[in-house]
């Protein structure tokens, strides 16, 4: 094994694009490149104006050779190294920020790529990443031998197409999962809880978010600990943002992201699976990882790819999986990228579908740029590749609009086949199905409930575990001191669940009429399939009589003239088939009890059967102006509610005398009490 300790960083800004069938524009084959000499490049380095000025990024030296002078100098492009003739070389330049939008279209609409660039945090990050692309060095040489068939085998058996379609439709649920857009964090979660999911049986995987610091989605990552050589890492992986790279607004646009990339998150998550129903145990660690950002400048995984390099993790090989679900080339079911990936691997990999996989026909070819995250572990300096879904000409041009959302699970299957392979021949280690052991639980959610009579139940069976089998269960009522056919309509059944049914079952059951409350119970039995009953699986009834009256003041106001008594009504209304009780007590305002009126409290009964209106009595005295009190209801018993007025206002009307020597009456005093005595007569006529 051998390291090459150099560190980069990564960072790459690339502005996504459509990438559609565009004419390439005729370009004169220009020597801009050419009349550069050292002196213009020592210049140009020694101008450098403030980073956030200026973008330092590399480009690929054919687009740079090919530039016309007009468009370099158009986008202000300065070259910050020697320029090279090869055109296979990848040259520095810097440009100013603002033109970086436009030199992204120049790619597109010349070069057929998006972006195609790396943007790099300062001179010396770029010149060391330049370095290292040169080099060709990776960290970790490792001997590449095809014999672990058993074990290949053994996790191959166990794949099943229609869980990418799963995948690929729960990842493009999401509006869209751009990074910084609240769907995109989601995604991830989601992703996250899928894998949980999948592997919760197996104590040696684990599933984490890995969090960014410049934005909010989290890539994600499985953990398979290696049993005999846990320190070497095998990597496989997808981008499981997407973009639409039309809109103005990012954040909201749709961009369902099917091909570009739930298609390679599927792959990988179905290569989770067979590994975890396989029963495979690697020797090495396998890591499984969602990258976040890459659609904006593979960010996620540079931030990755950077850490396994400062740890010095030894990282013995990784497959990036971007873009598996669209079959573009008639005679290719999958084409290796040879430009950012590592060619011993590439050929390990065309010399596993030889092996395993003879029908699948393969090839090679060009992104032409850093398209996908193997670039950043390629950068790291760590063997990667990039098997691809169609010759790079012949892509799905869908991806980045709201239009990718098509998916070929059996194109995709090819490229889980060869995943399979890469990991079990690459990581090696043992598969025995028979220690794959698939549960789920079912019960209850809730022990106890109530219905009330002539209601219907509704009650929820659960599962929780693992959805990968069928499962059912039998349910049943059973007679307590509520019976079956008088108290409540008797159920029994089998409850079902499909592969991948994740989903809580309702059973129903009718409580008819009761005089008094009762009991009965549901209970659970004979679960099947991969389901086993959990602890809650008898839930006890509580079915509720639900004869009530409602006891009340007919008034919420009454007016008295002072001296005189004040009949109060009580009303009684509802169920009467039983007694009922109410207290009621006077309580002062500005009337006082025993100066304004008689204090008053007491029991009002209803016998069953009686619906009678019961009236209080409250005597008044003398006031000098209008007073008020309130009678209250309290602690009503029996099948009594209180419900309705539970208080009455009484206002004591002072009775205005001959005031015609008053100092304050006169013309005031009539237009006060004559809107009254017009209110108390007609309330006399609406009755
Ligand atoms: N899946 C694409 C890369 C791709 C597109 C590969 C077409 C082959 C054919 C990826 O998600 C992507 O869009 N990459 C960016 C570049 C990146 C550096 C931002 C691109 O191609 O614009
Ligand atoms: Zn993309």
């Amino acid at each position: 094994m051998s390291f090459v300790n150099t560190k980069l960083v990564h960072s790459v800004v690339a502005v996504s694009c459509v990438v559609g069938s565009l004419a390439l524009l005729s370009i004169s084959p220009v020597t801009y490149a050419n009349e550069m000499n050292a002196d213009m490049v020592k210049r140009s380095i020694s101008s450098l104006k403030s980073p956030s000025d200026y973008a330092i990024v590399s480009i690929g030296n054919d687009a740079l050779l090919s530039m016309k002078k007009s468009d370099a100098s158009r986008l202000a492009i300065e070259p910050l190294s020697n320029l090279s003739k090869n055109k296979d070389d990848v040259a520095l330049i810097k440009l100013p920020n603002a033109n970086v939008d436009a030199l992204s279209r120049y790619m597109h609409e010349n070069h057929r790529r998006c972006g195609g660039y790396v943007w790099h945090q300062s001179l010396e990050k770029a010149q060391t990443y330049i370095r290292q692309l040169n080099s060709n060095t990776h960290r970790l040489l490792v001997e590449y031998t095809i014999d672990n068939d058993d074990t290949v085998n053994e996790m191959l058996m166990q794949v099943v197409s229609s869980n990418l379609s799963s995948t690929v439709g729960s990842m493009g649920s999401y509006n869209n999962r751009y990074y910084t857009a609240s769907s995109g964090v989601e995604a991830s979660q989601w992703l996250k809880s899928h894998w949980e999911n999948i592997t919760f049986t197996r104590d040696d995987i684990m599933v984490e978010l890995f969090e960014h610091a410049g934005w909010d989605q989290p890539s994600v990552i499985v953990t398979i600990v290696g049993e005999t050589i846990p320190e070497e890492v095998v990597v496989i992986g997808g981008h499981l943002d997407s973009i639409n790279g039309s809109s103005s607004n990012r954040e909201t646009a749709r961009a369902p992201g099917h091909d570009d990339n739930a298609s390679g998150i599927a792959v990988v998550t179905e290569t989770l699976r067979a590994m975890v129903t396989g029963g495979y145990k690697p020797a090495r660690t396998v890591k499984i990882m969602g990258y976040a950002a890459e659609e904006v400048g593979l960010r996620g995984s540079g931030e990755i790819a950077e850490m396994f390099a400062d740890d010095n993790i030894d990282v013995v090989g990784v497959a990036q999986f971007d873009m598996t679900g669209f079959k573009g080339t008639a005679d290719k079911d999958i084409v290796f990228m040879t430009d950012y990936t590592n060619a011993d691997q590439n050929q390990f990999m065309m010399d596993l579908l030889d092996h395993y996989f003879p029908q699948v026909q393969y090839g090679t070819g060009l992104c032409g740029y850093g398209c996908s995250d193997h670039a950043s572990w390629y950068a790291n300096g760590f063997a990667a590749s990039m098997p691809f879904e169609s010759n790079f000409n012949d892509y799905n041009s869908d991806i980045h609009t709201s239009n990718d959302n098509h998916f070929d699970a059996n194109h995709a299957t090819n490229f889980v086949n060869l995943s399979i392979a890469f990991v079990g021949e690459l990581a090696k280690g043992n598969a025995d199905s028979d220690n794959y052991q698939s549960q789920s639980t079912v019960e209850f959610e809730s022990g106890n409930v109530e219905v009330i009579e002539q209601q219907t139940l509704s009650i929820s069976i659960q599962r929780t575990g693992l959805f990968d089998r069928e499962a059912s269960v039998n349910y049943r009522t059973i007679s307590g001191t509520a019976v079956a056919g008088e108290d409540f309509v008797a159920v029994e059944g089998t409850l079902n669940w499909t592969v991948n049914d994740a989903a809580s079952k309702v059973i129903e059951v009718e409580a008819l009429a009761v005089t008094e409350d009762k009991e009965f119970t549901i209970e659970l039995t004979d679960a099947s399939g991969n389901a086993v009953l959990g602890e809650v699986v008898t839930v006890n009834v509580s079915l509720l009589n639900n004869s009530t009256s409602a006891v009340s003041f007919k008034q919420s106001t009454i007016q008295v003239p002072e001296s005189t008594a004040s009949n109060i009504v009580i009303q009684r209304v509802g169920e009467i088939d039983m007694p009922a009780t109410v207290r009621y007590v006077s309580v002062n305002g500005t009337a006082i009890a025993g100066i304004n009126y008689e204090a008053t409290s007491g029991v009002i009964e209803w016998a069953a059967g009686d619906d009678s209106d019961k009236t209080i009595s409250i005597g008044t005295y003398k006031v000098d102006e209008s007073e008020t009190f309130t009678l209250e209801l309290r602690s009503a018993s029996g099948n009594a509610v209180i419900d309705g007025n539970d208080k009455i206002t009484i206002t004591i009307q002072n009775t205005p005398v001959d005031d015609t020597n008053g100092s304050s009456g006169g013309v005031f005093g009539i237009l006060l009490t004559l809107p009254l005595l017009l209110l108390g007569w007609r309330r006399k006529r609406s009755h």
